[in-house]
């Protein structure tokens, strides 16, 4: 069987997905609103061969161990169940998405799975049908298979929790600056980070209700180019997330000092006039939401409070792109 290959981007989340309503599917509590991100990608391709005991897969050129294998061999049983086939895989890919860019690469690699597995076993899935594969092997995939502005409906079963368009290409400035606290890997990983908000927090469904009730007025910012109501929308969800987690019981926490130093220089800069604003995921690194203009006056603040921090800018990205290795 042919070899394809599928490239997907990275997503940053404008209104968040923190909490699964049914952890098999993968169905969120909450509809997520997400920008796809240009400079941080996968590409990943995948061959059914009839001749491997097993599938083979080589991550960033590492061979990896059977126990390492299992969260990849169990989406690679969904596809191979999907389309029908017994077969193993190869599945060679590489993450454009540096640990030290901050920013989490499994919505890319999930996405691009998707991709390149399901037409590698001859499935011709349209985007929805690849949103709510890549979907099952991690929540925020789905919206990667998508460019621009994207929308993933939390929806009631596994048809309608699906992720759609609502503006690609971006058709004016917004740019992210992450900002890297710490490129090490997470104490808490985002599956049971959500997890413990979801079970153990007291205000979990007021923040559910809170962000599903968010979406029209950030849909409406997106369609009106309006930055400051998307920034002012985007940086009180990630802080309501974050709450949900120091709450908890017990309580845990992603964001240090030096997170809550920059959240705070975010907030200074918006005083001064400019339209900056936070967000921050499972992870201590804050991305700047702001518009390429302002990249000086950000920077330069940067480099007087902390200059030993680094950064990296990310501009609106593209969909899958899905193609046949010859
Ligand atoms: C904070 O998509 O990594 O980035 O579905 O368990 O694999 P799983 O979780 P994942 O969680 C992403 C959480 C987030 C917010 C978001 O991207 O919406």
């Amino acid at each position: 069987m042919a070899a394809y290959t599928a490239r997907a981007h990275t997503n940053i989340a404008l209104l968040k997905y923190w909490g699964k309503a049914d952890a098999q599917l993968i169905l969120p509590t909450t509809t997520s609103i997400s920008l796809t991100l240009n400079e941080f990608y996968t590409e990943t391709t995948v061959e059914f061969d009839e001749q491997l005991p097993h599938d083979q897969i080589i991550l960033n050129g590492r061979v990896l161990k059977a126990h390492e294998r299992q969260k990849i061999e169990r989406f690679l049983d969904l596809v191979r169940q999907l389309a029908g086939i017994k077969t193993y895989a190869r599945m060679v890919s590489i993450n454009h998405v540096p640990t030290a860019a901050g920013l989490a690469s499994s919505a890319s690699a999930f996405a691009a799975l998707a991709g390149a597995a399901s037409a590698a076993a001859h499935m011709s899935l349209d985007p929805s049908d690849l949103s709510r594969l890549a979907r099952q092997g991690s929540g925020s995939a789905s919206r990667s298979i998508f460019g621009g502005f994207v929308q993933w409906d939390r929806g009631t079963d596994s048809n309608n929790s699906v992720a759609h368009s609502l503006k690609d290409p971006v058709d004016w400035p917004i740019q992210l600056i992450t900002v890297i606290v710490s490129d090490q890997p997470k104490a808490v990983d985002s599956r049971s980070g959500m997890q413990n908000a979801f079970s153990n927090s007291p205000y979990y469904q007021a923040w559910v209700q809170h962000t599903n009730n968010s979406v029209p007025a950030m849909q409406a910012a997106i369609a009106n180019y309006d930055l400051d109501t998307l920034g002012r929308l985007a940086e009180q969800n990630a802080l309501e997330m974050h709450a949900q987690n120091m709450v908890a019981n017990p309580p845990f926490n992603y964001l240090t000092d030096t997170s809550w130093g920059l959240i705070k220089m975010v907030q200074t800069l918006r005083e001064q006039g400019l339209s900056v604003y936070a967000t921050m995921d499972a992870g201590p690194n804050v991305k700047i939401i702001s518009r390429p203009q302002d990249t000086e006056a950000i920077m330069t603040q940067l480099q007087q409070t902390y200059p030993d921090l680094k950064t990296q800018i990310a501009t609106p990205g593209p969909g899958i792109q899905i193609w046949e290795e010859v």
